[in-house]
């Protein structure tokens, strides 16, 4: 159709189609919000059965994209990208953190624009929801919360001390100013808010969600408001003044349904979150799902007239700084491509297709789907070398003093590395510690390496040799990510002191004192202030510590590319003063997305910040991404796990139970309480003879019933697990995750037999009274359901042997 004025084009086909179909109602027109400058204004409201536009029933075909995920000059064509799929809305977090890094500094202007990502989409014929948070998780640092809340200690995140309560409310009041006006009902493509996050899997509190609800109505929000929460969760906060969706995967949809169906007896059925694969974290495998089981979903929820948001889309990339962290501590990669169907770069993918072939089949008469816009273009780039350097223990920041050292938000630094130095006085060997030291602490005794402080394993332990004379000590300490998900968003980061000194022999340990903490927030004037110089011998700088590296490359032709950063270690990446995020050579990703508008024709600079060294200073573009080849071989503190036979030789069962298949909690009450630092958990049999086992989650209890916080847990061993097929990690029972879950071995022939057995490491010796268990989600078919179990407890590891 030729290009006619919006309105008129929309009068147009309301004349031409309704007509010819007798359908002269509005629903036709408000398939697609109308973009022109005077917006008819819609309303959206929630039936006993639909969601009614302008009264009319109206299926939500929405998926999940995130603008500070993609490069503002790209937001149009992943919005085209949208529309081309067959989606008729996308759904829109907001990360607070993205708009209040300072606290009382608003920002919305560039990358942070979401008023024109919102008329963008609109201009697309797509409507939009919002989710503002203020808590949004989403794999983002510290879950979209502002950094600055946890300078308070003992603040209630998430709750309504009023720490948190106030600068919420101040941040979704400046939500309703920006976004107010593009609600529906003032002609905008606002279709509704969400209140809060899957709050269920945090609190109980519908006073706290009562409150932010207010908020936003204050705000001057008038669509409906909503919530999400995946099934098992429903019931924590609910509150029948806020409605309700469900988050689920693949397989789940007709339980997940039900069960929301318990809490809300009228309404249409919407998933909040449907996940087509799910998100990488760094030395785990790259997570994919398959389009056809992807596919079935869709057509049945289409079928039955549910609406769903694709989570994700688009993933996009997740830039910068911004990248979180899974709990307990599992750092989320910088490529958020999740294998949606729209992949990272913006390319249609079968997947994309296997979806816009089941939303052709259920298009609202007179819709039709646009074809998909070209791709952008993508270039190579020939290898080129890095051949400056500055180490970092040699560009050291302006100091702040303290006499114990604090983590970094005591100092006001809100992101970086830090690195913290003090003298010790000669004397004996002995060890060093620290309470926690989050996320990687790289020790020097006068500038020579002395080992490295590790959170995913928690060794902040380190053997320190004897000293003739007084030793320069200096940590430089790498924050990653704070933790997005769970109890564990409380991430200060840095040096949780005091640090001690335990000489060897029977002195008691000291406090080491007198700290100079050189933060580096790694903006732009810390790189600008950077003394680089030509690198000589690539071994001596990689002795010298964490380092900077500078370097350039000419092209003629700009284009998306994808960065082969195989050759680095562990850091980050700034091009043409764009912050590009983290690179880790341990996988699953081993390029990083370069958008072309990024760079420019002629000379491009790229700084690199390398935490271990690079094996060569030599970098290229790519013409395409890699984002599965994992290499934990170069893993420079791999998290250890105890060797040899397990054995419960001399301990009796704490307990011994069946459970149900069901992928809903059980909890099992102990006749006696039992105490250990180690919980071994004996999977016996299976449901349906399987010869697998999975558990989604494991948490135990207390005598009274109390969950137990698994903030100090780890995996010590495990006799199966499947980490090729699938990320099938012992280390998923521990995540808080209803959609992760251990998996015993299949790949490869590499089955064995039941029993089988995890041990989990408690940190300290710990009385239980119980355990809680979740098993995998999906329906029945799904293998692995265990049948019948038991748990034991000793202070001793189960004749393993512990790791070093
Ligand atoms: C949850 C959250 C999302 C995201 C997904 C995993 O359900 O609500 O923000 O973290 O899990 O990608």
């Amino acid at each position: 159709m030729p290009l006619l004025s919006p309105r008129l084009r929309t009068s147009l086909m309301l004349g031409l189609f309704g007509s010819a179909l007798g359908l002269a109602s509005p629903a036709f027109a408000a398939t697609a919000p109308a973009a022109s400058a005077s917006m008819p204004k819609h309303s959206f409201t929630i039936g006993d059965e639909d969601f009614l536009l302008d009264g009319q029933p109206f299926v939500i075909r929405c998926g999940e994209i995130h603008f500070p995920r993609v490069p503002r000059e790209y937001w149009k064509h992943r919005l085209q990208m949208c529309k081309a799929m067959g989606l008729n809305t996308v759904c829109v977090y907001l990360f607070w953190n993205f708009h209040e890094w300072e606290e009382g500094k608003f920002d919305w202007s560039g990358q942070a624009d979401v008023a024109e990502f919102c008329r963008l989409a609109q201009a697309e014929g797509l409507w939009v929801i919002l989710r503002p948070g203020p808590y949004s998780c989403a794999e983002w640092e510290m879950g979209g919360l502002p950094w600055w809340l946890v300078k308070h200690d003992n603040i209630g995140l998430r709750t309504t001390d009023p720490r948190f309560l106030e600068p919420a409310k101040r941040y979704l009041k400046e939500v309703g100013r920006v976004l107010g006006p593009q609600q529906v009902t003032h002609g905008g493509p606002l279709l509704m808010v969400q209140v809060e996050n899957e709050y269920g899997s945090y609190g109980d509190d519908p006073v706290y969600m009562g409150a932010l609800r207010d908020a936003l109505v204050e705000g001057g929000f008038d669509v409906p408001l909503f919530a999400c929460n995946p099934a098992g969760a429903i019931a924590n906060g609910y509150r029948d003044d806020i409605f309700q969706v469900v988050n689920f995967g693949q397989g789940a949809a007709a339980k997940s349904f039900e069960t929301l169906r318990k809490f809300q007896k009228t309404g249409p059925l919407m998933n909040g979150e449907y996940y087509p694969a799910w998100f990488d974290v760094w030395g785990r495998k790259h997570a994919t799902g398959a389009p056809e089981p992807i596919a079935a979903d869709l057509d049945y929820m289409l079928k039955h007239k549910h609406s769903f948001s694709i989570y994700m889309a688009h993933g996009g990339t997740t830039f910068g700084f911004w990248p979180g962290s899974d709990r307990p501590f599992l750092p989320d990669t910088s490529s958020y491509d999740y294998d949606a169907p729209i992949s990272e770069a913006g390319w249609v993918t079968p997947k994309f297709e296997a979806i816009r072939d089941v939303f052709a089949k259920y298009l609202q008469p007179g819709e039709s789907i646009p074809p998909a816009p070209a791709a952008n273009p993508v270039i190579t780039i020939p290898a080129f070398t890095l051949t400056e350097t500055a180490p970092v223990l040699t560009n050291l920041t302006k100091p702040v003093v303290d006499a114990t050292a604090r983590h970094i938000e005591a100092y006001d630094q809100s992101r970086g590395i830090t690195v913290y130095s003090t003298t010790l006085p000669a004397g004996p060997a002995g060890t060093i510690s620290a309470k926690a030291v989050h996320d990687f602490g790289w020790v020097f005794l006068d500038g020579k390496a002395a080992g490295v402080f590790d959170r995913r394993s928690r060794r902040y332990e380190l053997p320190i040799p004897a000293r003739k004379s007084d030793t320069r000590l200096e940590i430089v300490v790498e924050s990653m990510g704070r933790v997005n998900f769970g109890k564990e968003v409380y991430d200060r980061k840095g040096i949780q002191g005091p640090v001690r000194f335990d000489a060897e022999g029977s002195a008691p340990a000291v406090e080491v004192r007198d700290w100079k903490i050189h933060p580096f927030e790694l903006d732009a004037s810390d790189l600008a202030a950077l003394r680089f110089a030509p690198a000589k011998d690539a071994a001596k700088t990689k002795a010298a510590g964490p380092s900077f590296w500078r370097g350039s490359f000419e092209i003629t032709e700009v284009g998306d590319s994808f960065l082969d950063v195989r050759n680095l270690g562990k850091g980050m990446i700034w091009i043409n003063g764009h912050n590009l995020g983290r690179f880790w050579n341990i996988g699953p990703q081993q390029t990083m997305y370069i958008p072309g508008p990024w760079l420019r024709a002629g000379r491009n600079e790229i700084v690199v910040l390398d935490m271990i060294g690079p094996a060569k200073p030599e970098l290229a573009g790519l013409a395409k991404p890699i984002l599965d080849v994992l290499r934990p071989e170069l893993d420079f503190a791999r998290p250890a796990r105890a060797k040899g036979e397990f054995s419960a030789a001399g301990v009796t069962a704490a307990h011994s139970g069946q459970l149900r298949p069901e992928p809903e909690w059980q909890t099992a009450k102990f006749a006696h309480s039992a105490s250990g630092r180690y919980l071994a958990f004996e999977a016996l049999e299976a449901h349906g003879g399987n010869t697998h086992a999975t558990i989604s989650e494991l948490d135990a209890t207390d005598a009274s019933g109390k969950v137990l916080s698994k903030a100090g847990w780890k995996i010590l061993w495990v006799d199966s697990e499947e980490v090729t097929a699938e990320a099938g990690y012992a280390d998923n029972m521990l995540d808080g995750q209803p959609n992760t879950h251990w998996h015993t071995a299949y790949g490869n022939n590499k089955a064995t037999p039941y029993p089988h057995r995890v041990v989990i490491d408690l940190g300290e010796s710990t009385s239980i009274g119980g355990i809680r268990y979740l098993a995998r989600s999906g329906d029945n078919s799904r293998p692995g359901r265990i049948k019948s179990y038991s748990v034991y407890l000793s202070d001793k590891p189960f004749g393993l042997a512990l790791p070093e």
